[in-house]
């Protein structure tokens, strides 16, 4: 889906955004293996969590039918091409999903290989579910998917005992399943995708199972493992586990704060205020408020409660009257992994050069974020380069352009936040890519006011 977006208008009000698609995996994840029921809402339609229901309702029985009975809501109504026109997905917050589990012990083969679609984060969290279960399962996903690295969750699920064959590196996945035994493993980068995958597979571990991270990361499987009562230990950069089979819960999950950040850029980039409730405010998640601090952009963060081990509440964006340029370290660029494609599309708009330093892990993202924000800042009429690791972007604003999303959402989104600012129009190919992260995406903040219209 091709959008075009007309300059001009202030992005502002109040909104939600949907789920988030790190807490939604975890808790989905958990109330499958869970010996109990869970009630979830707020689970987002997103195209990576529709992928990871469907391959734990392949694996977990018990679970099976409320899985398919929330994908059929979750299937969007297709009529402007793509659930990014959806302003219906405000609704999913009340879709209830009522998941019973029977335990770790109860899942079962499937009988076709599970695919994850664009989601390595389910990729990798299932391995170290399917690691200790035990029978044979294949995970795959699409070309995106199957070029990524997987023996970084590979082999320390190897070292625990399972069986896992990659192909030179990369999925698909065949899974062994085995009797774990616990172990120390440093990651080699920081991923809590991977630091996720092995806490998961330590649940069911003989012994204890700890992860060393060289940089902190987002922290949601621990936070949700010490919710449930799990004996999970966190001593400075490592987080250890033991055996545990715990039972059902139930929560809200909050609203995503990736997304959330797309709106503030909006807000930002347009001079406007504007409020969003109900999203969550993890601090592993809200590093992008810092960095938007210094850019500039003042948001204030209220906590209202803890669901979960979740902290969830309400941004407020002020009026933003001049953006500034900045550093982004090494040390807090995992912090902000997701937000760099929308950093560095506002940071174009901002006078001098910004910098994303030692921020190599983006070009196995979902596409190679390096390149993809690079081009697209310069197809936007602006000027941006990489150097090694680092991204530098060149200040000055953007002229407006048409840029290719590349099948990536969350560079889609970017692009077409930016062009929000852009001195004239700008076409961004590949809109639907969204629905990934942000269904909705374009109905929101056509909603919110900006100019936004389906070209082809
Ligand atoms: C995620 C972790 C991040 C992030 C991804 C979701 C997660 O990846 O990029 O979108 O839910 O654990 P890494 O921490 O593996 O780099």
């Amino acid at each position: 889906m091709r959008v075009q977006i007309t300059p001009g208008a202030k992005v502002e009000g109040l909104v939600t955004v949907p789920g988030d698609k790190s807490v939604a995996h975890r808790w989905l994840i958990l109330a499958s293996t869970a010996r109990g029921t869970s009630r979830l809402t707020g689970v987002p339609p997103s195209l990576d969590v529709r992928s990871m229901a469907a391959c734990l309702a392949a694996v977990a029985p018990s679970a099976r039918p409320a899985l398919e009975a929330w994908a059929r809501k979750a299937a969007p109504a297709d009529e402007k091409g793509g659930s990014t026109w959806n302003d219906a997905i405000g609704t999913s917050a009340s879709w209830p999903l009522e998941v019973e589990g029977e335990g770790r012990s109860a899942l079962s083969p499937p009988v076709a290989d599970l695919d994850c679609g664009n989601s390595g984060t389910a990729m990798r969290l299932l391995a170290g579910v399917l690691a200790a279960a035990p029978f044979r399962s294949v995970l795959t996903g699409d070309e995106s998917l199957r070029s990524r690295p997987m023996e970084r969750v590979a082999d320390p699920l190897r070292q625990m005992g399972a069986g896992i064959e990659t192909q030179g590196g990369r999925a698909p996945l065949v899974i062994d399943g085995r009797q774990l035994q616990g172990v120390r493993h440093r990651l080699d980068v920081p991923t809590a995708q991977v630091k996720g995958a092995i806490l998961l597979a330590g649940l069911a571990a003989d012994g204890r199972t700890t992860v060393v991270e060289p940089a902190p990361t987002r922290d949601h499987t621990e936070r949700a493992l010490i919710a449930l009562g799990a004996p999970v230990e966190v001593e400075g950069a490592s987080v250890s586990v033991e055996r545990f089979q715990h039972g059902g819960f139930e929560g809200e999950v909050p609203g995503d704060p990736s997304s959330a950040a797309f709106l503030v850029a909006a807000a930002a980039l347009t001079g406007a205020a504007l409020t969003i409730e109900g999203v969550g405010l993890n601090p592993s998640r809200t590093a992008f408020l810092d960095v938007m601090g210094r850019m500039g952009v003042r948001v204030e963060r209220a906590i209202e409660r803890i669901v979960v081990g979740e902290p969830v509440g309400t941004l407020r964006v002020e009026a933003c009257t001049g953006l500034q340029p900045a550093r982004v370290t090494p040390e807090e660029l995992p912090l902000v992994i997701d937000e760099v494609p929308v950093l560095a599309l506002m940071a174009a708009h901002a006078p001098g050069d910004t910098w994303f330093l030692d921020a190599g892990e983006l070009r196995v993202k979902e596409s190679d974020r390096l390149t993809g924000v690079a081009e697209g800042i310069e197809a936007l009429g602006g000027h941006a380069a990489v150097e090694g690791n680092d991204l530098v972007v060149a200040g000055g604003g953007l002229t407006g352009g048409r840029a290719r999303a590349g099948g990536d959402h969350r560079l889609a989104m970017a692009f077409a936040v930016a062009a929000l600012a852009a001195d004239g129009p700008s076409v961004i190919d590949g809109m639907e890519a969204a629905d990934v992260s942000f269904p909705g995406f374009a109905a929101a903040l056509a909603g919110l006011g900006a100019r936004l219209e389906v070209v082809g």
